[in-house]
C-alpha cells in the first residue's frame, strides 16, 4: 500500500466504520503491519468496496497512534486516531460495555456511565468531522454500526449537501429494553439525521419507528415494514427520513469457488485425518463473544456425551474462537468459562492423543478456514442473540458437495431466511441437543434436500445485493406516501 495523497476534490463514496478494514499490528521489534480487521462488518463490506472503488474512515485499531491516509488497490483508507483514554471509555466502555449488551437483550447488565457517553459524543464527532473532510460535494457517505449512530446527525449539520446512509450490524433492540438507555432520545435524534435507516430485520426497523415517534416526537407512517420492500418513513421537519430492513450477506460466489478449489479440499481431508478420521466433526467458528452461546454448544455436547446419545471414540467437536474485547471484563470471564468447560469435557471424556473438543483462541487464515467448513460434518451456531451471523451463510456457501448440516439459533437473523437448518432455541437445551442429534444422524438424502434448499438462498441473496438493495434505496428513495402518524 501506497501513502495516499488527496486531490483536495475528495471521494463521491465514503464508508465510516469504528475500524477501518485492516487493523495496524505492532510486532515485537517494534515494526508495524496491516492484517485484516475481526467480525462480520468487515467480511461483508470489503468486497463491497474493492468493487465501488471508495473511501473508508475508521480507526486502526491501536491507540495513540497517527497514521497517514493510505490508498490499498484503489481503496483509500483515512485512520481516525483514538487516544487510550478513548479505547477505554468510548469503544470498550460505551460502545461495548453498554451498547452492544443492551442491543442483545441484555445478556449480560448494560453499564450506564456518564464519561463513557461524554467520551462517545466527542469521538463520534471526531469520526463526522474527519468525513466532512474527505466527502466530495454531494457525496453518498454510508454510515455503519452502533459505535457510530450520532455520526448522521453531526455530519448533516457539518455537511447538509451529502445522502448520508446508516446501516445497524446488530439486532435493534425491543422498546422495553431500549427504554433503559439514559441518552435513548440522543440516540434516536443522532440516526434521524440519516436519509436511510437499515436495519437486518424488519422488527428491529419497526421497533426503531415507534421511538421515532415516542422519543423524537416526529410522525412517522404506520404501515408494515417488508424486507427490501415497503420502507418506513420518518418526517423530520422538511426531511424524509427512510426506514427498512436490508438482511445483511457474503460474498457467497467467491467462497463457493473457493472451496471447490482442490489445494483447499485436500486440506479439508488432512484436517479430517489429523483429528483420526472421526466418524462425525462438529464446528464453531466465532469471535469469543458471550452473545454466541459457545457455552451453551458445549453444555449440550456434555449432556450428550454423559447420556451416551455421542460417542466420544467417533465424534470431536472444534471451535475456533477469534479472540475478542479481551479487557472488557465480561469477555475476561466468559473465556475462563469456556475454557474450564472444554477442559472439563476432556478430562470426561478424551483419550490419550484424542481430545473430543479441539479449541483454539486464535484467528485463522481464510483459506484454512475454508477448509474447517468442508470438513465439518455439522456446524453449531447457537447464538442467544445475533444481528445477522455470517458464519452460518459461510458454512452453506462452502458445501457445493451436499455434505454437511447447519444447527441454528432462531434467535439470529440468519435463521430468518434459513428456514432449512437445523433449528433450535438456544434457551432450551433439549432443543439444542436434538437438533445436533439430528444434524448428525438424519439421512443422507434429508441432508442433501436441506442443504441445496440453504444454498439455493445464500447464493442467490449475497452481499451485492445488500448493497444494492440498501444503495438503490439511498439513491433514489421515492417511496409510496403511506399516511404519517403521530402520537
Ligand atoms: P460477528 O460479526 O459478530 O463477529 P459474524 O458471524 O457475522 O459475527 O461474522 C464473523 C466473521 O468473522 C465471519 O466472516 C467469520 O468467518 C470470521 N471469523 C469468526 N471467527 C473466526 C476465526 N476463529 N478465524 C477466522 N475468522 C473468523
Ligand atoms: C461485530 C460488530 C462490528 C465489529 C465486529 C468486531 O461484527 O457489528 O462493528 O467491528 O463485531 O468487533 P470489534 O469490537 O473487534 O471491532
Amino acid at each position: 500500500s501506497d501513502t495516499l495523497v488527496p486531490n483536495g476534490a475528495g471521494s463521491g463514496f465514503v464508508v465510516v466504520a469504528n475500524r477501518l478494514p485492516v487493523d495496524l499490528e505492532r510486532l515485537p521489534d517494534g515494526t508495524t503491519r496491516w492484517k485484516r480487521s475481526p467480525g462480520g462488518l468487515v467480511t461483508a463490506l470489503e468486497p463491497v468496496l474493492r468493487s465501488n472503488k471508495g473511501a473508508w474512515v475508521g480507526w486502526a485499531g491501536v491507540p495513540d497512534v497517527e497514521v497517514e491516509p493510505i490508498i490499498e488497490d484503489g481503496l483509500e483508507l483515512y485512520p481516525v486516531p483514538l487516544t487510550s483514554q478513548e479505547v477505554e471509555d468510548y469503544y470498550e466502555g460505551f460502545s461495548n460495555g453498554t451498547l452492544w449488551p443492551l442491543y442483545h437483550d441484555v445478556i449480560v447488565r448494560p453499564v450506564y456511565d456518564r464519561a463513557w457517553w461524554a467520551a462517545y459524543v466527542e469521538v463520534n464527532r471526531r469520526f463526522a468531522e474527519e468525513t466532512a473532510k474527505v466527502a466530495a460535494e454531494g457525496a453518498t457517505v454510508w454510515v455503519q454500526d452502533y459505535q457510530l449512530q450520532l455520526v448522521p446527525k453531526m455530519l448533516r449539520m457539518l455537511r447538509p449537501d451529502l445522502t448520508i446512509g446508516f446501516f445497524l450490524h446488530i439486532p435493534f433492540p425491543p422498546v422495553e429494553l431500549f427504554m433503559q438507555m439514559p441518552w435513548r432520545t440522543e440516540i434516536v435524534e443522532g440516526l434521524l439525521g440519516a436519509d436511510l435507516i437499515g436495519f437486518h430485520l424488519p422488527g428491529g426497523a419497526q421497533n426503531f419507528l415507534y421511538l421515532a415517534r415516542r422519543l423524537a416526537g416526529q410522525p412517522t407512517s404506520r404501515g408494515t415494514i417488508g424486507v427490501r420492500s415497503k420502507l418506513g418513513v420518518v418526517q423530520v421537519g422538511f426531511r424524509t427520513v427512510r426506514v427498512g430492513a436490508f438482511p445483511i450477506s457474503i460474498d457467497s460466489a467467491e467462497l463457493d469457488e473457493s472451496s471447490r478449489r482442490r489445494s483447499v479440499r485436500e486440506r479439508a481431508a488432512q484436517i479430517r485425518a489429523e483429528l483420526g478420521n472421526p466418524k462425525n466433526i462438529m464446528l464453531g467458528v466465532d469471535r469469543l463473544d458471550y452473545t454466541k452461546g459457545i457455552d451453551i454448544r458445549l453444555n449440550a455436547l456434555q449432556e450428550l456425551l454423559e447420556e451416551g446419545r455421542i460417542d466420544p471414540s467417533e465424534t470431536v467437536m472444534v471451535q475456533l474462537a477469534t479472540p475478542s474485547r479481551e479487557r472488557v471484563q465480561s469477555y475476561i470471564k466468559m473465556r475462563g468459562d469456556i475454557e474450564r468447560q472444554v477442559g472439563r469435557i476432556n478430562g470426561e471424556f478424551a483419550r490419550v492423543g484424542y481430545p473430543v473438543v479441539h479449541y483454539l483462541h486464535r484467528p485463522i487464515p481464510r483459506d484454512e478456514l475454508i477448509a474447517f467448513f468442508i470438513a465439518a460434518d455439522a456446524m453449531l451456531v447457537t447464538p442467544l442473540r445475533d444481528g445477522m451471523n455470517l458464519v452460518a451463510k459461510e458454512y452453506v456457501a462452502c458445501h457445493s458437495d451436499l455434505n454437511g448440516a447447519l444447527v441454528l439459533s432462531e434467535f439470529t437473523g440468519a435463521a430468518a431466511e434459513l428456514r432449512q437448518s437445523y433449528l433450535c432455541n438456544p434457551h432450551d437445551l433439549d432443543s439444542v441437543k436434538d437438533a445436533i442429534i439430528g444434524a448428525l444422524d438424519d439421512d443422507r438424502d434429508t441432508k442433501r434436500r436441506r442443504m441445496r434448499s440453504l444454498r439455493r438462498q445464500v447464493l442467490t441473496h449475497d452481499v451485492e445485493r445488500w448493497a444494492r438493495a440498501f444503495l438503490d434505496a439511498l439513491s433514489h428513495g421515492s417511496v409510496a406516501g403511506s399516511a404519517l402518524m403521530s402520537d
